[in-house]
């Protein structure tokens, strides 16, 4: 829940709704111009039955005959009110829907679009989840308000009426009047008040429900095999039950303002009653302004409610609004240069880092960020291979995130055919190099619509060129519909290895300068992958060979680069020819010869799926 006071609470709630107003201004209007078309009505309704009580009934009654003339002026009147309410609701109702949703879609657009503007390293310090939860659960929750925001704004003119109305009635009933409507608005604010923390309650649990829910999926197969089916149903059952209790709290409340709510303006009708009954006796009212005030008390009690469904979901506007807030405020996107890189003949591009630093920034600001890159330098020439070895967490992504921008170093510069990348335009840089990433993501579509991505100039014979290159074309025209085949998600799984060439060739489809992969190749075979880098390294049809900087880490692979860079805990420790580095470099030498040997006891109790094609359950969970 929002901090603060519940005072403040209601104050930056208002604003929140102000800012919704000055959105869809147009909208509200007309959903607050029927809202008090309706109040008005309903107070007109009152007056309306009160004469034909009054100056139908009454007479009637005495002289034992109803005049016709006056009944159908009074059945028209009051259709014709009818009417007017009808046309009142329906703007409302259609008003406030429309405002509601139009604000939802709008944020939604805004919050997800901030996403993909935002940099990398600003999405390093949120979870997943809550980048979902403030695209969706947020942005409604921010606008929850919004509709029973006109009927409450209506509501708050047609009291004034009513007010207005029974001092031009009678002194004594506006006073009744003055003293039930207060009374009637302030449970409301109370009840909103109570209601408020176990409604933000209820929201956590939910929250919280859902994800254990979704833990236990996505971890299903840890479940399932290490035998925690038990506990993990224990898990969901205690916070299933907490969110139960929850409810039951809410709706316990409810049960109690419920009907005192419905009470006070029934008595309020009672004491118009009493009242009215001495003020007609002293003369100083008609039986039909009696009857007029008694029924507007009875009419008035529901559209007062609207003030506080208002007020109920004001809290959870706020959180909800500070959480969206939050993305749309996020600073930190890298605004591209505009230089173009965009040589007349595509010729491999030369890369070079120099003195580069960098570090994540910590999660929590107060955290201190620990360098995990200093003083690197390399450069990967045109036309040349670079392997990037090192142990685990020693950089080597990092390295691969800061070659294609998606971070920038904290000093020191990276550069691309000589131009600092931060001057290069989207456009360049993104025709210019193509990183294939550690963990390889695949899109819920097709197989061509995951490598073309809509790239223009990339039609079939491209995507096999490029499946040939990933040497992935194989196991693509074995897949029951080809390239037309649903791969991801919902579609027909793909193993490890399949993943990881099906996203080398989207990179290499698009034809880059620069080719970074990092450990792109590490679940295909080794033969496969060796087959792979040397293809790219001589390209079949004669062109210039794009320039490549790989995260490896088989010799095989390795033996294939130009120049190895060694790095060791952020730092470039040797660089130099494998066989060189394997003479040289002790640590060198240690984790190539261990990671053959461990390479070579999985070899064992595991097969490569280009040896046995897999698309069948176990194998492809553990991929993901
Ligand atoms: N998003 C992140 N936020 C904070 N620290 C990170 C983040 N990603 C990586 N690091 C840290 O940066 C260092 C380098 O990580 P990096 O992923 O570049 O290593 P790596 O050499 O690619 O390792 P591996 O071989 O396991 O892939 C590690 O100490 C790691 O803990
Ligand atoms: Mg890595």
């Amino acid at each position: 829940m929002a901090s603060g006071t519940s005072r403040d609470v209601v104050g930056r709630g208002l604003r929140v709704l102000g800012r919704a107003i000055r959105e869809q201004p147009r909208i509200f209007a007309v959903a607050v111009t029927g809202s008090v078309l309706f109040g008005l009505m309903v107070i007109a309704s009152a007056y309306v039955v009160g004469g034909v009580v009054g100056k139908v009934v009454v007479p009637a009654v005495a002289r034992g005959s109803v005049t016709d003339g006056a009944l159908a002026l009074a059945a028209a009147a009051l259709f014709g009110i009818s009417v007017l309410r009808v046309v009142g609701i329906f703007g409302r109702r259609l008003g406030a829907g429309y405002m509601q949703y139009r604000l939802q879609a709008t944020y939604r657009r805004r919050v997800t679009r901030r996403y993909l503007d935002l940099p990398l390293a600003w999405h390093h310090r949120n979870a997943t989840g809550t980048l979902l939860s403030n695209a969706n659960s947020d942005v409604e929750a921010a606008w929850y308000p919004i509709a029973p925001l006109p009927f409450a704004v209506g509501t708050l003119v047609m009291l004034v009426g009513a007010v207005v109305s029974l001092f031009l009635t009678d002194w004594a009933l506006a006073l009744v009047g003055l003293a039930v409507f207060p009374a009637l608005f302030a449970l409301n604010v109370v009840y909103s008040r109570r209601m408020a923390p176990r409604q933000a309650r209820a929201q956590r649990l939910r929250a919280e429900v859902s994800g254990i829910a979704h833990e236990s999926f996505d971890g299903a197969l840890v479940v399932k095999t290490m035998g925690r089916e038990a506990q993990e149903t224990a898990r969901f059952a205690a916070r299933a039950g907490d969110l139960r209790d929850a409810l039951i709290s809410v709706g316990r409340l409810r049960g109690v303002f419920d009907p005192m709510l419905e009470t006070l303006p029934s008595l309020g009708t009672l004491a118009v009653l009493v009242v009215g009954a001495i003020r007609l006796r002293q003369g100083a009212i008609t039986v039909t302004e009696l009857v007029s005030v008694a029924f507007l008390f009875t009419v008035l009690a529901f559209p007062v409610r609207a003030i506080g469904w208002v007020l109920a979901e004001l809290p959870r506007s706020v959180a909800g609004w500070d959480r969206v807030r939050r993305v749309l405020d996020a600073t930190g996107e890298m605004p591209y240069g505009e230089v173009a890189l965009d040589p007349a003949t595509p010729a491999p591009a030369t890369l070079a880092f120099h003195d580069v630093h960098f570090g994540y920034e910590p999660a929590e600001a107060h955290l201190p960020g620990t360098e995990v890159l200093g003083e690197v330098t390399f450069t990967v020439p045109a036309g040349k291979t670079v392997a990037l070895v090192g142990p685990t967490g020693a950089g080597k992504s990092t390295i691969a995130s800061l070659a294609v921008r998606l971070v920038d170093p904290r000093t020191g510069t990276v550069t691309l055919d000589g131009v600092d990348v931060r001057q290069l335009t989207a456009a360049s840089l993104a025709s210019t190099v193509a990183l294939v990433a550690q963990v390889p993501f695949v899109f819920d579509d097709t197989v061509r619509a995951n490598i073309a991505l809509d790239r223009p100039g990339i039609g079939d014979e491209e995507v096999w060129a490029a499946l040939r290159l990933a040497e992935a074309d194989g196991f693509v025209a074995a897949l029951p519909e080809g390239l037309d085949t649903m791969v991801g998600e919902r579609g027909t799984s793909l193993s490890g290895g399949q993943r990881q060439r099906l996203t080398l060739a989207r990179a290499l489809a698009g034809r880059p300068r620069l080719l970074v992969l990092d450990d792109a190749t590490s679940a295909v075979d080794p033969r496969v992958e060796a087959a792979i880098l040397a293809g790219l390294r001589a390209p079949a049809d004669g062109g210039a060979p794009a320039s490549i900087l790989v995260v490896a880490y088989r010799r095989a692979t390795i033996a294939l680069a130009d120049e190895v860079i060694y790095v060791e805990q952020g730092r470039v420790v040797a660089r130099g020819t494998h066989t060189d580095l394997l003479a040289t470099v002790p640590g060198y030498a240690d984790l190539v010869t261990a990671y053959e040997q461990a390479e070579q006891e999985r070899e064992q109790t595991r097969t490569y799926d280009e040896v046995t094609p897999l698309t069948s359950g176990l194998e492809v969970e553990v991929d993901r």
